[in-house]
């Protein structure tokens, strides 16, 4: 065999392996050094860090993507004063991490391209111990180079992923270089166009995780949803190669178990769980759980619930609940900036608390762990999602694998969560055949990991009707558990009474979601209800809609619309939206706008309508 092709083999197995690394599980608790901090930075629009620089032939993404590709942009340091280097990352810039970088620095904030990041790190690594090295999250592609060896690259903007750098690194001054690159792209997910602001670079936290040569790669345990008196999932560990023991202990519930896995390192259960007083969002009854195997042990703080639907209702723990919900983008409106932090998600679940919710849509993307740990805590239920937003490229399966990963990580991330309790596919996305195949796929993945939880979507619906009948035309509705959809009747489609002339035609035996509706307005503009952008319209179109919607009898929720004004490039009314999407309730300076106190007083019917007494 040639040695071209010998090479060949060799890099796509190198490949492989970076690839098999897989998510560790429950990242948040493990033990972890931080890399969070400032770190040098060289942007890159030309590409110059990728291809060699003498090289002018046109810019291959797909060649570039090589795992063996060489950095131009390493830590090449000027030692003769006759060196040629044009770059130094010891003197260049710094940039905060995690934070996108369009927040950070005038110059960047439309920028849409590579940017080149170093940090250096000292780890003493334990013999035989493998470290990873864990990003919570970076948009979109990431390049990630250990002392000038290439660790892996990641393509997805809002999910976790970590490499295994054992091989290189070393005690002192480990060079950690990595290229982020935000374009949108024909095979990406999302792609061209979004009603969102590109934010770029390492969003999110960037820690060093240290684990023993066999450790818990992942576990699930929630109840069992056929059986809700026991609990029942997995532990998979990694490197097993005969059987081992694990244990999983709920002390408070009593259960304190031992199971063997087989020798691939896997092992299902299921506990009695008799004693497990179930979580609500009015008790968000959370257990410390422990998981051992070996020396590895992770903590975790689980709840216990199930969901379901009965017909047109939605049970929780077998209650009837209504989803008094908002929508709301992981921005830090204020710090017009990508949220990341534990502060910015308590900003934003206060909020939606004032609001008197018990559920928010994490649009349209999956955010960061702090908000399912969050709400986890604060009794809030959550729709999560992946970005399969309008123009997919539906019929390319590498825009397929990028759907298909992300929402495999989210799913793997958030399985133990019990706030979650929707994976939503795709959001206003085209009726034709090669998207619904599309989606199929993604659902069958989504339960395929978890099917204690509801899949839906934001699907289409059809208002173009003379009679003014509004209908969900879409073929995925069969496949959803909640039939959701967009609507804006009154902003984009007639003005607000047209939503006492139009009537709804729904399934009577699936519970109907609305997935989003609202309209703008300047926080502090006022005029009269007719006059569009003031709070005055904004109030008067919640108040038509609240009443339209009330009338129809499969309503079990509703995420309108959004919870605060935030940045797209697409909203450019100078004065009134000057770069932000307006349709919030709240101001980008936090202040509360009319419509506000519509929606909440409508929440506090339904939350009288709707109560129950929590007795398990
Ligand atoms: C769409 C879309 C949102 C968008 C909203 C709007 O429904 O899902 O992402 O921001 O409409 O037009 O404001």
């Amino acid at each position: 065999m040639n040695k071209v092709a010998l090479l060949f083999i060799a890099i796509s197995i190198f490949g492989q392996v970076l690839a098999q690394n897989g998510l560790l599980h429950n990242a948040y608790n493990r033990p972890s050094a931080s890399l969070n901090g400032n770190w040098k930075f060289v942007v890159d629009p030309y590409e110059t860090g990728y291809r060699n620089h003498r090289n002018w032939a046109p810019f291959d993404q797909a060649k570039s993507t090589k795992n063996s590709a060489k950095p131009y942009y390493t830590d090449k340091v000027i030692k003769e004063r006759w060196d040629r280097v044009e770059y130094n990352f010891n003197n260049s810039d710094e940039i905060k991490v995690p934070g996108d970088w369009n927040s950070q620095d005038r110059m960047l904030l439309y920028y849409e391209g590579s940017i080149w990041y170093r940090t250096t790190f000292d780890y003493d690594l334990k013999d035989k111990n493998r470290l990873f090295l864990y990003f919570g999250a970076a948009n979109y592609q990431t390049d990630v180079y250990v002392n000038g060896q290439k660790a892996g690259q990641h393509s997805g903007g809002f999910d976790p992923f970590n490499f295994d750098i054992t091989a290189f690194v070393k005690p002192k001054n480990n060079s950690l270089v990595v290229r982020v690159d935000n374009r949108r792209e024909k095979d990406r997910v999302p792609n061209y166009t979004t009603d969102w602001w590109n934010y770029g670079g390492i969003t999110r936290g960037v820690k060093l995780m240290e684990v023993p040569p066999v450790y818990i790669q992942d576990y699930f345990i929630q109840l069992d949803k056929n059986s809700p008196g026991q609990i029942k999932g997995y532990v998979q560990l990694r490197n097993a190669t005969s059987k081992r023991k694990v244990n999983i202990a709920i002390p408070e519930a009593g259960i304190n178990e031992t199971i063997t896995t087989d020798d691939n390192g896997r092992a299902s259960f299921i506990f009695s769980a008799k004693k497990i007083k179930k979580w609500y969002p009015e008790r968000p009854k959370l257990y410390n759980v422990t998981v051992s195997a070996g020396t590895d042990l992770l903590h975790d703080q689980i709840g216990f619930r199930t969901i379901e639907t009965k017909g047109a209702d939605i049970l929780l723990n077998g209650k009837s609940i209504f989803l008094r919900g908002i929508s709301l983008h992981e921005e830090n409106p204020k710090s017009m900036s990508r949220a990341h932090s534990m502060d910015d998600a308590q900003m934003l679940m206060g909020w939606a608390k004032e609001l008197n919710c018990n559920f928010i849509r994490l649009a349209h993307y999956p955010h960061n762990e702090n908000m399912p740990r969050l709400a986890d805590e604060m009794g809030l239920l959550l729709w999560e999602e992946i970005p399969v937003y309008w123009g997919i490229d539906y019929e390319n399966p590498a825009a397929f694998n990028q759907a298909k990963s992300q929402l495999e990580t989210l799913v793997h991330r958030d399985k133990n969560r019990a706030s979650v309790i929707v994976w939503s596919v795709a959001n206003e996305t085209p009726d034709v055949p090669s998207r619904l195949a599309f989606l199929r796929q993604l659902k069958d993945i989504a339960t395929g990991i978890d099917n204690t939880r509801f899949v839906s979507a934001a699907l289409e619906r059809d208002e173009k009707d003379i009679q003014n009948v509004v209908k969900i035309p879409d073929p995925f509705a069969g496949d959803v558990d909640m039939l959701s959809c967009n609507e804006y009747i009154g902003w984009y489609s007639g003005l607000p009474d047209k939503c006492d002339k139009v009537t709804w035609q729904l399934p009577s035996d699936k519970p109907f979601f609305v997935s989003e509706f609202g309209g703008g307005a300047l926080y502090n503009h006022h005029g009269d209800s007719l006059t569009r952008w003031t709070e005055e319209y904004q109030a008067y179109l919640y108040r038509e809609q609240i009443k339209m919607l009330k009338k129809i009898p499969t309503l079990r929720g509703m995420t309108p619309w959004i919870l605060a004004d935030f940045r797209s490039p697409r909203r450019n009314l100078p004065i009134i939206q000057d770069g932000w999407n307006r349709k919030g309730l709240i101001s980008d300076n936090g202040f509360k706008k009319q419509a506000f106190y519509i929606l909440k007083a409508f929440y506090d019917e339904m939350e009288k309508r709707y109560s129950y007494k929590i007795n398990d």
